[in-house]
């Protein structure tokens, strides 16, 4: 067994075992560990502990002991590289090639892959035969074209009980090759194999790879079980962690002439080629079921923004949900999601035929972001009139943002919600008191709120007082530090309002335009020359977090550059916001007073629409 070094050590960081036990056995978290029922031994109270510090499991009831790899191979009764290779396919890691598999397994699973390839050729040549005539006119029904299908690799699989197998065996394939790759099925009573896909259109599923390693395929007739049905787990083929068209959609995502922030989450295959037909050819879908951990990842690899594309009924809400959820452990700065939910009861590929490309364009720029998909939904469980309802609100939100495990993005989300409930429950209490009644959130949503939330309170705090926000402060902060930003950001300097600050902004601007160098601290003693000494002994506790933004003590020149490129140009889409609220809010003013819930939605939409970055 010989792995190289490191390979079981990078393994076991990948895979939580709370994660893995916790499909089977419920377990609760306990300080650092996670207590449950001894899954070897009945019992009543819990003696089996999990620890993912320690990456180990322990039952004090029938002491059994071990890790993620001794789980599986008690549990699933796999040998010890069965379970390796089953949890290197979940963690995204290929076993390396020295793996002691034996050569028979390795040369089924090399040919395999070729029978999946033959199977493909045939599929393809099938379409095109006079048998494949539904089929066609099936997909051209779809708005597909000859091209499309061509493109798509579309095929089909006749009605028939051995079609594929006959041609297969007939090139050669033996029946467990066949087997193998999940083109056939056995009958356990030892009759002949026969052809798992009959009757249906096939789309080619490939891994991240790139190799072909399923299909699914869609019924044509309509009195069949199942309307889709897709290869069988095999070695090759673990649906929870491929996309459909990954290997295509990250490389059109990467492509720099496209620009994607991420892939686009559709829900099927129909749904990813109506998106590529459309020029978004970033579309993936997951295979039928809810999105795994596995695939979120999958979809950062790709991407830092990618967008969940939903119906907007209720299944789809819930899967939005469920999606949320799944990904709040893993959040990271740069990595989070985005949600589109379409019209109720349509999908991508009806809003296709119907709307056109720019429909589907405008729905995925749209897209909302994830804290305001779990403050939505958290909001619309119950109206919010009596004290008892928001503190539940409130704990409902604070159990959500305990969920995400990087600190950073964890206590931006507390902090957003916090301030997103001050603001909701400060309009909230005074409405109810005089008697005007709270606001009804929406048909079907039940909420009650006041006035959705304005600018944040430290715009607010900026714009009455002499203070600037403490992005202004932070920007102008760098620049006496870094006069070398000013100069190469001179432009955009000059762009930004600073509000207090701008008189300061402008002695920066012209100092540095005289082409001056100064030594360290020199911009401040020029400046403090000038009259701006109160001014640079104000912005002195700013030094500190500024140079935090700008990448840290140790950071070179140029990330403190784009640091400061990064920080000015979310500081100008918060002022441009917040111009936008403040003046949407003054238009409004008196709908709030005349208590017209339609108004105050279309606000809400207007707000919501100004509020996507
Ligand atoms: P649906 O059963 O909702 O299909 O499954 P649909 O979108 O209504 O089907 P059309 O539009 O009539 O063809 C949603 C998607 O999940 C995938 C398919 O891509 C399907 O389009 N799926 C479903 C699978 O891959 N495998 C399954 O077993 C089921
Ligand atoms: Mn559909």
């Amino acid at each position: 067994m010989a792995l190289p070094d490191g390979f079981l050590e990078e393994l076991k960081t990948r895979i939580r075992p709370s994660d893995l036990i916790g499909r089977t056995v419920a377990l609760k978290r306990q300080g650092r560990e996670f207590a449950g029922l001894s899954p070897f031994k009945k019992e009543r109270t819990p003696s089996f502990f999990v620890n993912d510090e320690k990456g180990f499991y322990h039952c004090f009831a029938s002491q059994e002991h071990g890790d993620v790899i001794t789980w599986l191979q008690k549990t699933q009764g796999l040998s010890f590289m069965e379970a390796v290779e089953a949890l290197a396919a979940e963690a995204g890691m290929e076993v390396p090639k020295s793996e002691p598999v034996s050569e028979e397994v390795q040369a089924r699973r090399k040919s395999a892959l070729e029978w999946i390839e033959a199977a493909q050729a045939w599929f393809v040549r099938q379409l095109q035969t006079p048998a494949g005539e539904e089929a066609r006119a099936y997909l051209e029904r779809r708005g597909l074209s000859a091209k499309d299908m061509e493109t798509f690799g579309l095929g089909f699989a006749p009605d028939r009980r051995r079609g594929l197998v006959d041609a297969l065996t007939q090139k050669g394939a033996e029946i467990a090759d066949l087997e193998e790759a999940g083109l056939v099925i056995v009958p356990e009573d030892g009759g002949a194999a026969y052809d798992r896909f009959r009757g249906r259109v096939m789309f080619p599923i490939e891994d991240a790879r790139g190799r072909l390693v399923a299909f699914g395929g869609r019924a044509l007739s309509k009195d069949v079980r199942a309307k889709y049905l897709n290869s069988p787990e095999t070695s090759l083929f673990h649906k929870g962690s491929l996309l459909y068209r990954y290997p295509q959609a990250r490389a059109h995502a990467n492509d720099p002439k496209v620009k994607a922030r991420g892939l686009i989450v559709a829900e099927g295959y129909m749904d990813v080629i109506a998106f590529a037909r459309a020029g978004l050819a970033q579309a993936v879908a997951p295979l039928g079921t809810a999105l795994t951990e596995n695939q979120l990842k999958l979809l950062w690899r790709a991407g830092s923004e990618p967008v969940i594309c939903l119906d907007g009924d209720s299944a789809g809400t819930r899967a939005a949900a469920t999606a949320a959820e799944r990904a709040l452990p893993l959040l990271e700065p740069g990595k989070t999601l985005r949600f589109v939910f379409l019209p109720e009861g349509a999908d991508p590929d009806d809003l296709l035929r119907e709307k056109g490309v720019q429909a589907l364009k405008d729905a995925v720029s749209g897209a909302k972001p994830l804290i305001d998909v779990l403050w939505e939904r958290e909001l619309a469980v119950e109206p919010l009139d009596d004290p008892d309802r928001r503190a539940g609100f409130r704990k409902r939100l604070r159990a959500l943002a305990a969920k995400i495990t990087d600190p950073d993005v964890k206590a931006e989300y507390r902090a957003e919600f916090d301030l997103r409930l001050e603001q909701l429950f400060a309009r909230a209490r005074p409405a109810t008191r005089s008697g005007a009644g709270a606001w009804r959130a929406g048909a079907g949503r039940g909420g009650k709120f006041g006035p959705p939330p304005g600018p944040s309170g430290e715009l607010r705090k900026a714009r009455k007082g002499d203070h600037a926000h403490p992005m202004a402060r932070q920007l102008i902060a760098a620049c006496l530090d870094f006069p070398e930003i000013a100069e190469s950001h001179a432009e955009m300097l000059a762009e930004i309002s600073f509000g207090p600050l701008d008189s300061l902004r402008d002695a920066i601007l012209d100092a540095s335009s005289s082409g001056d160098v100064w030594p360290d601290g020199g911009l401040r003693d020029v400046l403090g020359r000038r009259g701006y000494r109160a001014e640079l002994a104000r912005l002195e506790p700013d030094r500190g977090p500024m140079r935090a933004s700008l990448g840290g003590e140790d950071a070179d020149a140029k990330t403190r550059d784009e640091s400061w490129r990064r920080l000015a140009s979310t500081y100008m889409e918060r002022v441009a916001d917040d111009a936008r609220i403040a003046e949407e809010r003054a238009r409004q003013a008196h709908v709030f007073e005349q208590g017209d819930p339609q108004a105050f939605q279309s606000f809400l939409a207007a707000v919501r629409r100004g509020r996507k970055r």
